[in-house]
């Protein structure tokens, strides 16, 4: 692989060197994937009016996120399995933002604990909680997340059923992954990421693993994770989880205007507009299209942040010009972590950052803070 240049150039080299059942995890849609591929193909639609012979000088892509301070509006989303893709990946990322000074955010399903990210880094993380039927579970899991000194809990909604993805299925992925024959002949032909795993203490699923009732080795867990979404999930769980948890709260999983009053109504201080990466229900639009919509409803009330499909500093600004006061990146960190590690987060952080200051300037903007509808063409969104 020559120079990096682009996001995708990252996606080519993740999937050279990381085992196909793990590449696949993280790049696959659910089903047809049309949502997947809509999130990112909606962006190409929106145009900027290119303007000249502005100021450009001492530009800044300083924001703040529910008001924290971060260096660019762009945050890490949580991703589960981060850790396969990368030995130790989740404190290599956390490492790479910290060093950016943008959000990361542990996903619930991580390999790496809320304690090994705050063992390895000071800036303040974000957690992802995901509603399982366990109560006693949430309930130690959000003691952890204040004792890590989290600042902000991200609770994500969209998750009581789960979208099929036909990849992890064909690959046989599961906890813990099947090695049938194709999985091994495939592992044999990437050595690197062999190397790396030998060479680190074993993590796994260290949020779940001996800390839920139930769950003390992989097979155990497989049984308890498939049995503890819950289909009963309402907005009085989300007071409840509001109130034990009394920090900053991010509702992730929005995709409708009435969702989106509901949350306001929550309480919450943010929300963000995803549909999981197009990964839970195939044939919903694409995040970009349901954004102004939902910006419109929720107006000042709370902030609203996005995911999905973001793969440019030009598709952070058009979000941001449709409402969104902060950004997630989901695959793009992947690809980077899985390409070079930790290198390769901050590799992609730092295309992010360039594409998206450029893209600011020849909008004729210097603050990241004044990106708003005007730099982009009318008609277009
Ligand atoms: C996710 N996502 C996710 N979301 C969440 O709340 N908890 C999780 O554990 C996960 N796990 C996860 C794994 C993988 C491999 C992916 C790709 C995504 C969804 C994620 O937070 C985010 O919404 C999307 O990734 C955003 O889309 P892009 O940036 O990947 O296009």
């Amino acid at each position: 692989m020559g120079i990096i240049t682009t996001i995708e150039d990252l996606r080519v080299l993740a999937k050279k060197r990381v085992p196909r059942m793990f590449y696949d995890y993280a790049d696959a849609g659910s089903w047809t994937e049309s949502t997947y591929r809509a999130n990112n193909e909606d962006f190409a639609r929106i145009k900027f009016r290119q303007r000249v012979a502005v100021n450009l000088e001492n530009r800044t892509l300083a924001s703040t996120m529910i008001g924290q301070n971060v260096a660019m509006p762009v945050a890490l989303a949580p991703t589960g399995l981060t850790g396969m893709q990368h030995a130790d990946g989740e404190i290599l990322a956390a490492k790479a933002a910290e060093k950016f000074g943008v959000p990361f955010t542990l996903s619930t399903m991580s390999i790496c604990s809320i304690e090994d990210i705050a063992a390895h880094t000071s800036a303040p993380f974000w957690f992802q909680l995901y509603v399982m039927k366990d109560r006693d579970f949430i309930n130690r899991l959000i003691d952890r997340a204040k004792a890590a000194r989290c600042s902000a809990l991200v609770l994500t909604l969209d998750l009581q059923v789960l979208g099929q993805r036909h990849k992890d299925l064909r690959n046989g992925l599961s906890a813990p992954p099947k090695l049938t024959i194709p999985n091994l002949i495939n592992l044999a032909t990437k050595p690197r990421w062999c190397l790396g795993m030998l060479g680190t203490p074993r993590r796994t699923f260290g949020n779940i693993v001996g800390h839920a009732t139930s769950v003390s080795d992989m097979s155990s867990l497989s049984s308890w994770t498939s049995q503890q979404f819950d289909l009963s999930l309402s907005w009085k769980d989300v007071e409840w989880i509001k109130q034990r948890w009394g920090g900053k709260l991010i509702i992730k999983g929005i995709m409708d205007a009435e969702d989106a009053r509901l949350c306001v109504e929550s309480g919450a201080d943010a929300l963000i507009v995803s549909n999981h990466g197009g990964r839970q229900l195939d044939g919903a639009e694409s995040s970009i299209g349901a954004l102004p919509r939902i910006a419109e409803v929720v107006g000042k009330q709370i902030e609203v942040h996005m995911d999905g499909g973001i793969r440019s500093g030009q598709d952070v600004i058009k979000a941001l010009a449709l409402g969104a006061k902060g950004v997630y990146i989901g695959r793009p960190f992947l690809y980077g972590l899985g390409a070079m590690g930790e290198q390769g987060v901050s590799k992609c952080l730092d295309i992010i950052r360039n594409e998206l200051d450029l893209t600011m300037a020849f909008c004729g903007l210097r603050d990241v803070r004044q990106v708003d509808r005007n730099i982009l063409l009318p008609g277009s969104f």
